[in-house]
């Protein structure tokens, strides 16, 4: 398992986020980027630009992610990570794993609507793709307090509402496991008469930590091996870099769709990311951006009028803000390996991408009576963003945004040997066979 051997690290003065910025509570659609101060950054020696030779190596032209400086990144804290990632003994009644809802076939998303907790509890939400969160200037659909891959992880064993991995009160219990493997009912992942050496694993990757079995070392570990789920070797991003023969001709039409201002796709779905909600090493400014896509327009008051409203428990950044006029504002993700991601948004309510591309022609979704969301997204007084006009789209156009849509998954991504289970035979994608 163990795929390279050195682990020094290296202080570079370069800006660094500060974490502790709300930048966006406003949440405007035309936001002003908070400056980011001067700090110095712990960069180690995981990543490296391509060619490098380093354990990762970015995808040429990507900006190098931010690091924690109190968490920096190691080859043995990956390894352990993946195990953790993918260890179903990490949930208190080791059914689940991170891994069951972020499946690496499907570019680490579960397919499902919304996603099924440990306990059974339905989440509002449905699951995201790992895709590059690394560079996330905000975690989760709408949510402009978790700011980083650490903070993420730790949201999510400790969750209760819904209960994902079921970790609060039960802390000790799930950490005991860790500290004596081999005398462990491990029910939940078959180890193939494998088992983990976990006590040797936290001591090696975490050395300067007196106790190294801890809450705050298992979740350092998950959030350094979100970190390195890094894409950017798709059909597109070889085309990028000058080599030939990778996009089809129907995927460059595509491509110009969507960078054109007919579609209007790239103001929230621009740059390296295919997400105005970046951030990284050297950047300047920290964007973290919410919009409203005109999906819902709920009439609250029953006079006949949408009021903009979303279903309940999904308000978006209102959630955080109670702004009314942050009613139904998201996060732009990724559209990196969107054709692996299905079903779409932020409840899973659009199936395909051809209905996306519905959505979006029509300026907004049309819900109709009797159907308790009913209401046309089009006219909603918050979609204001002044980019969701809806357009018109031919059969043959229609083709080529989906093409280019799937020139946009990386394979080697979904291929990747150490993103892949370690304990079991998990068939991989078909297309990495
Ligand atoms: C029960 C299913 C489930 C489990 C288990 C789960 N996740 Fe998630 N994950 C989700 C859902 C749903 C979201 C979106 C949440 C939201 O927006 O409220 C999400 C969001 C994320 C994001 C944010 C992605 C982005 O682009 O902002 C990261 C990172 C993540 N999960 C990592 C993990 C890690 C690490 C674990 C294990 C410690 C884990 N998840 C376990 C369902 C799950
Ligand atoms: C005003 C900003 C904005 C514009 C313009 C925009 N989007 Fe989006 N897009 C979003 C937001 C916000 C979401 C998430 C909304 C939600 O879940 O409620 C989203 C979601 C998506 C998703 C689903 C992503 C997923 O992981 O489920 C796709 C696909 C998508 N957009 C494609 C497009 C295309 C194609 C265009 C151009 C025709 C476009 N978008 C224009 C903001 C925008």
């Amino acid at each position: 398992m163990p795929f390279l051997s050195f682990n020094t690290f290296t202080v570079l003065p370069v800006s660094i986020v500060a974490s502790f910025l709300l930048a966006s509570c406003s949440g405007s659609d035309s936001e002003t980027p908070v400056p980011v101060p001067e700090v110095p950054v712990v960069s180690s020696a995981v990543f490296g630009e391509c060619g490098s030779g380093a354990p990762i190596q970015l995808p040429c032209g990507f900006p190098f992610p931010r690091e924690s400086d109190d968490n920096p990144l190691s080859v043995e804290k990956v390894e352990l990570g993946r195990l953790l990632f993918y260890d179903r003994n990490m949930s208190f009644n080791q059914t689940q794993s991170c891994a069951d809802c972020h499946l690496q076939e499907k570019a680490f998303t579960d397919g499902l609507k919304v996603s099924i907790g440990s306990q059974a509890d339905m989440h509002a939400r449905n699951a995201m793709s790992m895709t590059n969160v690394a560079y996330n200037s905000t975690m989760n659909w709408a949510n402009p307090q978790i700011v980083n891959m650490h903070d993420q992880a730790l949201a999510v064993v400790l969750n209760e509402d819904p209960v994902e991995l079921g970790w609060e009160g039960h802390v000790d219990e799930i950490l005991n496991r860790l500290k004596s493997p081999s005398n462990s009912d491990y029910a939940g992942t078959s180890f193939s008469g494998n088992t983990p050496d976990y006590p040797k694993m936290f001591a090696d990757a975490f050395p300067d930590e007196a106790e190294a079995i801890t809450l705050a070392t298992a979740v350092k570990a998950f959030a350094v091996f979100g970190s390195i789920m890094i894409s950017g070797d798709s059909e597109y991003d070889k085309d990028n870099r000058g080599e030939v023969n990778t996009m089809s001709d129907s995927a460059k039409r595509g491509r110009e769709l969507f960078f054109g201002e007919r579609l209007e796709c790239f103001h929230c779905h621009g740059g390296f990311n295919f997400s105005d909600s970046v951030d990284h090493e050297g950047s300047t400014f920290t964007h973290k951006t919410f919009h409203n896509n005109a999906l819902y327009n709920i009439d609250g008051d029953g006079d006949g009028i949408g009021d903009g409203l979303y279903p309940s428990d999904n308000h978006g950044l209102r959630g955080f803000t109670l702004l009314p006029g942050d009613e139904g504002r998201f996060r732009a993700p990724t559209l990196r390996n969107i054709a692996l991601t299905a079903p779409y948004m932020h409840d899973g309510s659009i199936a395909t991408l051809d209905e996306v591309i519905d959505h979006y022609a029509r300026g907004g979704r049309l819900i109709l009576p009797p159907d308790p969301n009913a209401g046309d997204g089009a006219l909603s007084p918050n979609n204001t963003s002044g980019f969701i006009n809806g357009f018109v789209i031919t059969a043959d156009e229609r083709l080529d945004l989906i093409e280019f849509f799937k020139s946009l998954t990386d394979w080697k991504f979904v291929c990747r040997d150490d993103l892949s289970n370690p304990f079991e035979d998990v068939p991989k994608n078909v297309m990495c066979l």
